[in-house]
Formats: structure tokens, C-alpha cells, sequence
């Protein structure tokens, strides 16, 4: 049995202080790790407070992006070594705003996923298609190709460890979520191009999570569903009362 893995992406909002303020009033409240995974994924400059307040805690602490290089001239950008001494434990790559605004390409992905393992963080990374890649069914190949790539190179050890988190990008931030068994057929569809991949084994540890506008209204829905393994959640995260509801879903 696969253990639900449920993140907050907050991306950027709140203030140093919303973010102390949430984590908390959430730490305490929250299932044990053994039951369900919970993890929030917060802008940099909240990563050191959140992890001194939730030692000890249920709850992991993920940044939103990071740079596949350890150090030098990247100016702006984040390491996984100033990451991982923070004492942060996950980290998300691939994000579809990260590849539509900032151009992120799948070769950036895949190098970042490697970083992500070579400095022990464990990677979410996002895949998903665009309402027009949907209209014209070239959803699987699209996501089953962007899976491909992200994991190019990896061995069976690491790949097992991935959680990938299918987000169609047409229903992010649009209050317009893939209906359980939409979202769900593409998940089956991306253990099955693992099991290609590597095999069984691999394909059935990975963790898959469904994104877009996921909230307390149906969550229960979509991680019931065979493939659905976690959530990844934007808005619905960010207030704490529904954050918990979001966790408790998952255990
Ligand atoms: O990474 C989570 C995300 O893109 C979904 O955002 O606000 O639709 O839950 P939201």
C-alpha cells in the first residue's frame, strides 16, 4: 500500500510571519507520518523558520524550485546544498508555471531530478497538459513523455522514491478541477509507462498526486481513486483549517 503524500505549494504568498503563524497552529494538529506524509512547499526566504518550527513535527518543509548546480556564477538562483543544510526534506521540480513562464525545458527537469537525488531531497515533479494539448488527445503522450524525460538516467532505486504530481494546467488556479476518473486515467497511464520503464516493482512504489484546485470538497473523491496517491494543492493550502482537512483526507 501506497502512503498518501499531501503538499502545499504555496508559491509566492504570505509574509514571514503568515507563514511562522501557519505552521504553528497546523503542527500539532496533524496526523502522524506513519499515516500520511504532509508537506508544505513555501518561497525561500520562509524555508529556515518553518523547519526550526516544525522539528520534530509531521510535518516536511519542500521548497517550489531549485538549480541542478551545487554552486557559482547563477546569479538568483538556489542550490540543493543551501537547500538540503537548511534542513529542507522535499523539493518540486517542473512546475508548469515554472515551464511556461520561466521556459524551464525538460533536460532542466531531469537535471534538476538528479540533483534532487544526488543531495538527498526528494523530488515532486509536476507534469500535465495544456487544455489544448486535452482538446487534441494528446494528453497521455504528452504527459507520459514529460515523465520520460524527467526521469531519463535515473536507476530503479531512485526512480521508486519520485512522487510525480499530474496537474493539468487547465485546471490549476481555475476552480475547474479533471473529474476523479479523468484525473485518474492519467494516472494509471503514467505507472503503466513506468512499469515500461523500469518495472512492476518501481511502478507500483511510485507515489502519484493529483493537482488543480483539489480543496476539502473533493479530495476524498480524487484520493480514493486507484492511482491517486496525494494531493499537491495551491490554494487550498494556504489557510490552515483547510490545510489540516486536506491531510486528514490522507490518511
Ligand atoms: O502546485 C499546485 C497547483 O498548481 C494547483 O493549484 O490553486 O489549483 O490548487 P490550485
Amino acid at each position: 500500500m501506497r502512503k498518501q503524500v499531501i503538499a502545499g505549494n504555496w508559491k509566492m504568498n504570505k509574509t514571514h510571519t503568515e507563514a511562522e503563524d501557519f505552521a504553528q497552529t497546523v503542527k500539532n494538529d496533524l496526523p502522524a507520518a506513519e499515516q500520511v506524509e504532509s508537506v508544505i512547499c513555501a518561497p525561500f526566504p520562509f524555508l529556515q523558520k518553518l523547519v526550526e518550527v516544525t522539528k520534530d513535527t509531521p510535518l516536511e518543509i519542500g521548497a517550489q524550485n531549485m538549480h541542478y548546480e551545487e554552486k557559482g556564477a547563477f546569479t538568483g538562483e538556489v542550490s540543493p546544498v543551501m537547500l538540503k543544510e537548511l534542513g529542507v526534506t522535499y523539493v518540486v521540480i517542473g512546475h508548469s508555471e515554472r515551464r511556461e513562464i520561466f521556459k524551464e525545458t525538460d533536460e532542466e527537469v531531469n537535471k534538476k531530478v538528479h540533483a534532487a537525488f544526488e543531495h538527498g531531497l526528494t523530488p515532486i515533479v509536476c507534469v500535465g497538459e495544456t487544455l489544448e494539448q486535452r482538446e487534441a488527445n494528446k494528453t497521455m503522450e504528452h504527459v507520459e513523455g514529460q515523465v520520460k524525460e524527467a526521469l531519463e538516467g535515473l536507476n530503479q532505486q531512485q526512480a521508486s522514491k519520485v512522487i510525480i504530481a499530474y496537474e493539468p494546467i487547465w485546471a490549476i488556479g481555475t476552480g475547474r478541477t479533471a473529474s476523479a476518473e479523468q484525473a485518474n486515467e492519467v494516472c494509471t497511464h503514467i505507472r503503466k509507462a513506468l512499469q515500461e520503464k523500469y518495472n512492476g516493482d518501481v511502478a507500483e512504489a511510485v507515489r502519484i498526486q493529483y493537482g488543480g484546485s483539489v480543496k476539502p470538497a473533493n479530495v476524498d473523491e480524487l484520493l480514493s481513486q486507484s492511482d491517486i496517491d496525494g494531493a499537491l494543492v495551491g490554494g487550498a493550502s494556504l489557510e490552515a483549517a483547510s490545510f489540516l482537512k486536506l491531510v486528514e483526507a490522507g490518511k
